[in-house]
């Protein structure tokens, strides 16, 4: 077991994040004010003291962390991510470590709400924190600083303590980790150990990764921690992509998460209405389930701390679709069955889920299953599909159809899809096809 890497073991307390499959993202912060990107202040090259002024008019009365619990468990999600601290270094929790946060200066304790609310609703606590900060003064100056074109800053780097930034972050992620109760998960963010345009990047060292890893499991035992740190941790975390397959290292499968946007911005970002179709992201969520991952889907709260109407439309569709569909999802994974052109397979035990993103006249022809499958419906109203099993002799007739490679079995489709964004059917295998 302790030569196997960390993504890929099985514990007990990582169960409930094998199964969730589903969770939500919620990038929240100053940079919701200025309302372009949350790396606003990296893009337009922002000194502190005039990013500081987002302080003054950050004043989210509409935050409301119950209603955000609230929307992503009827999405079907049962776990949730806030951000605690983003790049730019504004805390969302109270910290003894500097002013810059919420309690200070809006008298909220945002991650405090965070963690009631989700507990309230049933689901997961999870906590992302920027391992960067834009906004301490020892924190060095590197490529994906705001200061980068900045021609003072390398020799101001050379005054700068890192030590002592390195110190602050640990002493913030002892503050989360003591102060909030239990905390199921840890998203870090993020680890760029190259050298660009001749700046220095940060890993491991620079963080004191494996002695913060340390410091995490110590305070709760019983956490997931993302891979950001730079060393082998829980679970994987490819994002703005896809996988081809399921994720694995060395050969081994490892437990890994997708991270969405649904416009390519992770913060709000008002004039950016390039949107995912829910129609895209319900495949992408089957697609991950397939390949064995989780789908951690993100919205951005706009500047008065609300869910844009737009995002709850999309929560609310996902719950819709969830509502009939979820068991093809939560607590479902890859299988080892070929799924036909168009599709994706999911498994639960001896139910097999074919998610159809497309959806064809008249049949269906599923290779290796003939004689495996003791009953096929549709799983958004329970209907039956009638199966049939098409001889490789079989010659094709003017309104008979063709025999099927050997092992094929047939299902018989309506001809119009059902009412429902990503049409799945449930197959239900016999005990000898598991
Ligand atoms: C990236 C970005 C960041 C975002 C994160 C989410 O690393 O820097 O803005 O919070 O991904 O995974």
């Amino acid at each position: 077991m302790s030569e196997l890497h960390p993504a890929a073991q099985h514990h007990p307390h990582t169960e409930w994040f094998d199964t969730a499959r589903l969770g939500l993202f919620v990038h929240f912060g100053l940079y919701s004010v200025a309302a372009r990107h949350e790396w606003v202040m990296w893009y337009e090259k922002t000194p502190v003291d005039e990013y500081e002024k987002y302080v003054d008019f950050f004043d989210p009365d509409l935050f409301n962390a119950r209603e955000i619990a609230r929307q992503a468990r009827a999405a079907g999600m049962s776990y949730a991510v806030l951000t605690t601290k983003h790049h730019d270094g504004f805390c969302l929790f109270n910290t003894a470590h500097t002013d810059y946060n919420s309690l200070h200066h809006q008298g909220r304790d945002f991650v405090a709400e965070w963690c009631e609310a989700l507990r309230a609703e049933g689901l997961k606590v999870g906590l992302y924190y920027s391992l960067l900060d834009w906004h301490h003064e020892d924190f060095t100056v590197d490529f994906n600083h705001p200061r980068r074109n900045d021609p003072s800053a390398r020799e101001d780097n050379a005054r700068k303590n890192f030590a002592r930034y390195r110190e602050y972050l640990h002493a913030q992620v002892r503050e989360l980790l003591s102060n909030y109760g239990t905390i199921d998960y840890l998203f870090f963010d993020f680890s760029y150990p190259r050298v660009e345009e001749g700046w220095e990047g940060k890993g491991h060292k620079d963080w004191g990764s494996h002695e913060l890893e340390a410091l995490c499991r110590q305070l709760q035992p019983d956490i997931i921690i993302n891979d950001r740190l730079d060393i082998p941790s829980d679970l994987v975390t490819p994002e703005q992509y896809q996988p081809t397959s399921p994720m694995s290292i060395d050969g081994v499968p490892v437990r890994w998460e997708a991270c969405q946007t649904l416009n390519g911005s992770w913060g709000y970002d008002r004039d950016n209405t390039a949107f995912k179709p829910i129609s895209m992201i319900l495949r992408m969520l089957a697609d991950t389930v397939s390949k064995n991952g989780n789908l951690l889907l993100n919205i951005g709260p706009d500047g008065r701390g609300a869910i844009t109407a737009h995002d709850q439309r999309i929560l609310h569709e996902v719950g819709e679709w969830m509502r009939l569909h979820g068991r093809a999802i939560v607590g479902a994974g890859a299988s080892s069955f070929t799924p036909p052109a168009n599709t994706v397979y999911t498994q639960r035990g001896e139910r097999l889920y074919l998610h159809v993103f497309d959806w064809p006249f008249g049949h269906l022809h599923l290779p290796g299953l003939a004689g495996k499958v003791r009953f096929a419906r549709l799983l958004n109203d329970g209907s039956e599909l009638h199966m049939e099993v098409h001889e490789p002799s079989k010659e094709a007739l003017a309104t008979r159809i063709g025999g099927q490679p050997e092992g094929t079995l047939t299902l018989k489709l309506p001809t119009r899809a059902p009412e429902t964004i990503l049409p799945v059917i449930e197959l239900l295998l016999s005990p000898d096809a598991l």
